[in-house]
């Protein structure tokens, strides 16, 4: 998992980085990024519509200074239109019913020249593939059921699909990476418009 997350984009220097996550579970990923943006002086904000996640989120990760943890819906967030240097969103763009539209929530919380990425399982990730992997990265314990759980549970979206949505919605210089032999897709994107980018 450790390659993704390394490749997911900041913005540059962090020094008044303000993080969106949507669908940020209980969140590990959120906590990933605070502490990446840290020295910079750049926050977090982590939001899941499931009150249970955002109590788990607050008691494990509730210390982490730039670190704020928000219930919510992903498709309609409560902040205005720009807000965002940057905004993320892992597993959660395969999982919502209307994708078009957190892609169009994401872009209206993301400032001109700000960046969308999001992190996609793909129909690679199947059971037996899942097996593949826990050989391959020596898992055990909690990481090879979890793996396994999410290749059960995830439904996927093949990154072809999700490109699609992120030039419908005009981003630009839109890149896809594959992580876990392809069974994990991370896509990033530019919001156009003056500003510095933040990739
Ligand atoms: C598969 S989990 C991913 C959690 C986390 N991003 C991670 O990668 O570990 C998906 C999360 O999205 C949340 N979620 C689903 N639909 C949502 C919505 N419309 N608004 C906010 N959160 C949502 C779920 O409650 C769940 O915690």
């Amino acid at each position: 998992m450790r390659d993704w997350q390394a490749d997911f984009p900041t913005p540059r220097g962090a020094s008044t980085g303000a993080i969106l996550e949507l669908g940020c579970g209980p969140g590990r990923f959120s906590r990933y990024l605070a502490t990446r943006v840290a020295a910079g002086g750049g926050r977090v904000e982590a939001l899941d519509k499931d009150p249970a996640m955002i109590a788990r989120a607050r008691q494990d990760f509730g210390a982490v200074a730039n670190l704020t943890f928000l219930r919510g819906d992903a498709l309609d967030v409560a902040r205005p239109d720009g807000a965002y240097d940057l905004v993320v969103a892992a597993s959660l763009l395969n999982l919502v019913a209307a994708p078009a539209r957190l892609i169009a929530e994401m872009c209206r919380l993301v400032r001109p020249g700000g960046g969308l990425a999001v992190l996609i399982p793909t129909p690679h990730f199947d059971a037996q593939q899942a097996d593949r992997l826990v050989r391959r990265l020596r898992l055990a314990g909690f990481s090879a059921a979890a793996l396994a759980a999410w290749a059960r549970s995830a439904p996927s979206m093949a990154p072809t699909e999700a490109r699609r949505l992120f030039a419908e919605a005009g981003l630009t210089d839109i890149h896809v990476h594959r992580y876990l032999d392809g069974a994990i897709a991370g896509l990033s994107g530019v919001m156009p418009g003056c500003g510095t980018p933040p990739l």
